[in-house]
Parts: C-alpha cells; sequence; structure tokens
C-alpha cells in the first residue's frame, strides 16, 4: 500500500467506509484502487492488470470498456437526462425496455417494473406479494419463505430474505414474517449414499413440513435464486425445481425467481429460469441488465400479480410506491443497448460455449487435494477448497483457505472472490477460451503456491 499521508490509498482509509469489508482491518492493509477498464481486465492505480474473474459483482456482461454503453448515455443524458414515471409520466427508453424485457421474458408476464438494485427490487416483490394479499382479501397471506445461503440484497426486507449470518448479525434481522428453507447444497448436506433426486425430495419435504407448521393459508411466496451466487455458487441438484414448483403451487404459493446473477446469460441460456425449468410469477432482474454501467433493476410481474395490485391502487387511489431515480432515462438507455449487444453477439451461446470449456477444464481439477467440489453452469462456477478431501474439513477456520487462494490469484493477476472456501468464477459474457486458459492457469500457480503452507508434507 502507498503509505504517503496524501496518497489516494491514505484518503481511502480516512474518509472511506467500505461495503463488505472488515473496516478495522483495511485502516491496516488499506485499498486496491482500481483504475481503469479494458474488456476483460481492470488496472489498478499502480499499473498492475486484472483479469476481473467476477465481472466486477457478478455482472458486466460486456467487459469494461464497451464504447457503445457510452455513446448510448451520453446521447440520452444530451437529449433527456432524467424524467421519472410517477402520475403516468413515462419516457421512450423506459417504453422500450419495459416492453423488450415483457417480451424477453421466458413465461408469461404482464408488466415491467423499475427500482436501482437488485435489493431495492426484492424489497419492491416483498411489498407487491404483500398488497396483492391485501387485495385478495387474504390479510394472514403474508409470510415468505426463502433459503439459507440466499442472497437477495441488503435493504430490510431483501436482507431478511438473504440467509447469510453476516447479513442478520447486529443488525437486529430477519424481520418477522420471513423463513428460512434448507439451501440445495447436495455436496455439503446429502446424507450418505443419497441421489441428487432423492435429496431434491427430501427438501420439497422439508419445505412441505414448514409450510404445514405454519399454516399453507399463512404463506404467500418463495423466493429463490436459480443458481445461488453468493451463497458460494450452489447448483440445485436434480429434480430440485420441479419438486419445489409442484409443492408451492399445491398450496397456491407464488414463486419469485431472483435473477439478478443469473439473467440475461450467465448459465447459457438468456435466463437461469430456463435453465431449470422454473415459472415464476414474478422475476427480479438487475446486474448484467446494464452490464452494471449505471444502476438499474427491474421486476417482471405476471397477470395474477398485476390484477390484483391494479384493483388494490384503484381503491386506495395509487399504487403508493416509487422510486425517484427508478428506471431512469440514462440507465435505461443504456440497458436497451446492452441487451442488444448481447443478442447481437450471442454472449448467450459464448457462455455456453466457452463456459462448457471453463467448466470442464475446473473440473479437471477435483483430483487436486485442495479441491473438494467444482461446481457450476454455463460462465459461472465455484471451486470449494478443503484441507481433507475425504472429510471435507477446512483448513482452520472455515474460510482461511479461501482467503488464502485468493491472495495468490490477485498476486497471480486474477481479481475473484471467496466464498468463505469457494473460490468463485464469473467473467464477463465476452470472455474467450485463450483468457479462460489464463484465468485457470493462473489459479492453478495460486493453489500449488497454497500447498506448502496447507499441506507441507505432500
Ligand atoms: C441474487 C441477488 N439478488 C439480489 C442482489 C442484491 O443486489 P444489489 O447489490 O444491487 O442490491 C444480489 C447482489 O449481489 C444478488 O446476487
Amino acid at each position: 500500500m502507498d503509505a504517503r499521508p496524501n496518497s489516494p490509498e491514505a484518503r481511502d482509509i480516512r474518509y472511506h467506509l467500505h461495503g463488505y469489508t472488515n473496516a478495522r482491518k483495511h485502516q491496516e492493509s488499506g485499498p486496491l484502487i482500481i483504475e481503469k477498464g479494458d474488456g476483460i481486465y481492470v488496472e489498478d492505480v499502480a499499473g498492475n492488470r486484472y483479469i476481473e474473474a467476477m465481472a466486477g459483482l457478478w455482472s458486466v456482461a460486456v467487459g469494461f470498456s464497451e464504447k457503445r454503453l457510452v455513446d448510448a448515455a451520453a446521447r440520452q443524458m444530451s437529449k433527456l437526462p432524467y424524467y421519472h414515471d410517477f402520475g403516468s409520466k413515462s419516457h421512450s427508453p423506459l417504453v422500450d425496455l419495459a416492453e423488450k424485457l415483457v417480451q424477453m421474458a421466458p413465461v408469461p408476464m404482464s408488466k415491467a417494473y423499475f427500482t436501482n438494485s437488485g435489493s431495492e427490487a426484492n424489497d419492491t416483490a416483498m411489498k407487491m406479494i404483500w398488497y396483492r394479499s391485501n387485495a385478495l382479501g387474504q390479510p394472514a397471506r403474508k409470510k415468505i419463505i426463502s433459503r439459507k445461503r440466499g442472497y437477495h440484497g441488503v435493504t430490510i426486507a431483501s436482507a431478511s430474505l438473504t440467509g447469510l449470518p453476516n447479513n442478520h448479525l447486529s443488525f437486529d434481522l430477519p424481520i418477522a414474517n420471513v423463513l428460512h428453507t434448507s439451501a440445495p447444497h447436495y455436496w455439503r448436506d446429502a446424507e450418505p449414499g443419497e441421489s441428487e433426486e432423492q435429496f431434491s425430495s427430501r427438501l420439497a419435504d422439508d419445505l412441505e413440513t414448514l409450510i404445514l407448521a405454519e399454516g399453507p393459508e399463512t404463506i404467500a411466496a418463495f423466493f429463490g435464486e436459480p443458481i445461488m451466487g453468493a451463497g458460494g455458487v450452489i447448483v440445485p441438484p436434480a429434480g430440485y425445481w420441479a419438486k419445489v414448483q409442484a409443492v408451492l403451487s399445491k398450496y397456491d404459493i407464488l414463486l419469485v425467481a431472483d435473477e439478478v446473477i443469473c439473467g440475461f446469460g450467465r448459465t447459457g441460456e438468456m435466463f437461469g429460469s430456463q435453465t431449470f425449468g422454473i415459472k415464476p410469477d414474478i422475476m427480479v432482474l438487475s446486474k448484467q441488465i446494464s452490464s452494471s454501467y449505471l444502476p438499474i433493476s427491474a421486476l417482471l410481474i405476471n397477470e395474477k400479480m398485476f390484477e390484483p395490485i391494479a384493483d388494490e391502487s384503484d381503491r386506495i387511489g395509487t399504487f403508493g410506491h416509487g422510486f425517484t431515480g427508478g428506471g431512469h432515462p440514462v440507465a435505461a438507455a443504456v440497458a436497451l443497448e446492452n441487451l442488444k449487444l448481447i443478442e447481437e453477439r450471442d454472449l448467450v451461446g459464448n457462455a455456453r460455449t466457452v463456459g462448457a470449456h471453463m467448466q470442464a477444464r475446473l473440473r479437471k481439477l477435483t483430483s487436486h487435494p485442495l479441491v473438494g467440489e467444482v461446481r457450476g453452469v454455463g460462465l459461472i462456477a465455484a471451486v470449494e477448497l478443503v484441507a481433507d478431501q475425504t472429510s471435507k474439513a477446512p483448513w482452520g477456520k472455515p474460510g482461511a483457505l479461501g482467503g488464502l487462494v485468493n491472495g495468490f490469484l490477485q498476486q497471480n493477476g486474477v481479481i475473484s472472490r471467496n466464498m468463505s472456501d469457494a473460490i468463485a468464477f464469473c467473467p464477463p459474457l465476452i470472455i474467450t477460451e485463450t483468457q479462460v486458459d489464463t484465468l485457470i492457469d493462473a489459479f492453478e500457480r495460486s493453489l500449488a503456491a497454497a500447498m506448502p503452507q496447507v499441506r507441507p508434507l505432500d
């Protein structure tokens, strides 16, 4: 770290509280300051270049230097830099984007609603679900089920949906009416000899038991990511989504697909819902919708949602919800151009083919003594690290080995992220096979660098 008192690093320590950072440690170690981007690469202030193997935060589909998005923003900025959708106002980018998203949806959807982040979108989904229950004269139907390890954001409601301890501890969360069922983590949680289908049946039974214990007439909705991202890239085992959806339909419970990571090509289909045969009532979209060049998120809701909401807004006089920046014209214009690029360049196809190469190369690492499991679909994957493959035991505290290898990765020119001991790979959708090879070569070197510390006698 540059320790000069007026260096950007020192000023960052002095003035900036970071998200998802140990604030005390940060005072010692300081920031990594990223200065510019180029394709799948970013460069820090010292001129070091890194492959951005997380696409920022699972989000920069088209890479870090896409001029067409810059031009789309500039054009819209000079034409109409701001407008909103309150009180029946609209603007062209928003009309175009709403139409585009509803048409892209893999199941019949009725309307798009615009927000600024994944958290806001999930919060909004929860409010819409409560509003609908009241509209239908079912005021007791307010409970929401999400999953342990699920990630849905950090606002009070969406952090409650999130099933990770660090999002609840000392925040006095989760709030009432949010319940968490088991994560579909086959490698970690299956009983000895249990097949994927049997494990999925057991989880669906657990879900039904929870619904019956709470009273089915009190359960409004189930929220789930097609693949869990921040919870460790948990790919659902065979049969999981079919069995869960059978339980939900039995009790007339709404399904919300949080497509914030999976949406727009990540899994090798346009939406994760297609990859796993999910038929949601609400889809939550963000991140790759604009490649995160500007903040924008959206909900797609079906007729089952829209009709009662419309009636209730008529009864009350307005749908009393909306964000000043929701559906911002510049962000909407960038999103439209970004979706055009994803289609023109067939980045979904690229996620499928280059993704297959990435998955195959990573799976070759399963025999490495520090690798417990390799999992993933398309251009999203995780390698779960262990000190011992048989017992699946961690090296010291959970997360220590993940942190060690992630540190070596950075030294080897790759920015990734360890969720505890799972190292995630979620590169921009424009990545090539050769670049995947460079990335995984660096990962192999990082595993080799960790070996003498973890297994000194091997
Ligand atoms: C699946 C999922 N949902 C919601 C969110 C929250 O999005 P945001 O950080 O934009 O609030 C995230 C963020 O990573 C996510 O991965």
